[in-house]
């Protein structure tokens, strides 16, 4: 079953989840929910539980290898610094160009039960940042400082109140 992905404002997203303790089928099944609607969507590579309205440390991320699950995820390890241009699912239309480590250690349990560790740079450890962001109810907006917040809630909210105005070619705030 594909859900409707949460967005900005929905107190969802500002909640801290659980951990999973119990990987039952409802778990198993709600992973495979979790996946139907990220490739629903089409243009997102990771989805956290919340997203879709359920306070669970879980994420699925899919960076065109091969679906990926994780269950009560945590950076252990992290360095370096890298930027990139973060879009977020629930925060449609909006990138925001920010800083972050570039290289992480994600500790945290496979759908087995499993202990799993996976070290990754770039791309897939900024996605592993973001999401574990997700788990405890952070969001882009609460990276930023004040004035970065200001302008990034402005951006949104021009982009939320004309969806289909014509985008130049790919909206970007740079806000180091
Ligand atoms: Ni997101």
């Amino acid at each position: 079953m594909s859900y409707q992905i949460r967005t900005f404002g929905d107190p969802v997203l500002k909640s801290a989840a659980t951990p999973v303790d119990d990987i039952d089928a409802k778990v198993v099944r709600l992973v495979d929910d979790m996946f139907e609607t990220l490739y629903s969507l089409g243009n997102g590579i990771a989805l956290a539980a919340p997203q879709i309205g359920v306070r669970k440390q879980i994420f699925v991320w899919d960076l065109g290898e091969q679906p990926l699950v994780v269950l009560n995820p945590e950076i252990v390890e992290s360095s370096g610094e890298w930027l990139y241009d973060e879009g977020c699912l629930s925060i449609p239309g909006l990138y925001v160009e920010m800083l972050r480590p570039k290289e992480v250690l994600m500790r945290g349990v496979g759908l087995d039960g499993e202990t799993i560790e996976i070290e990754a740079d770039e791309l897939e450890a900024r996605l592993f940042q973001h999401e574990i962001d997700h788990l405890d109810g952070v969001l882009m907006f609460d990276r930023m400082t004040p004035d970065q917040r200001k302008a990034a809630l402005a951006e949104f909210r021009s982009i939320s109140e004309a969806p289909d105005a014509p985008v130049p070619e790919r909206r970007r705030l740079r806000l180091r």
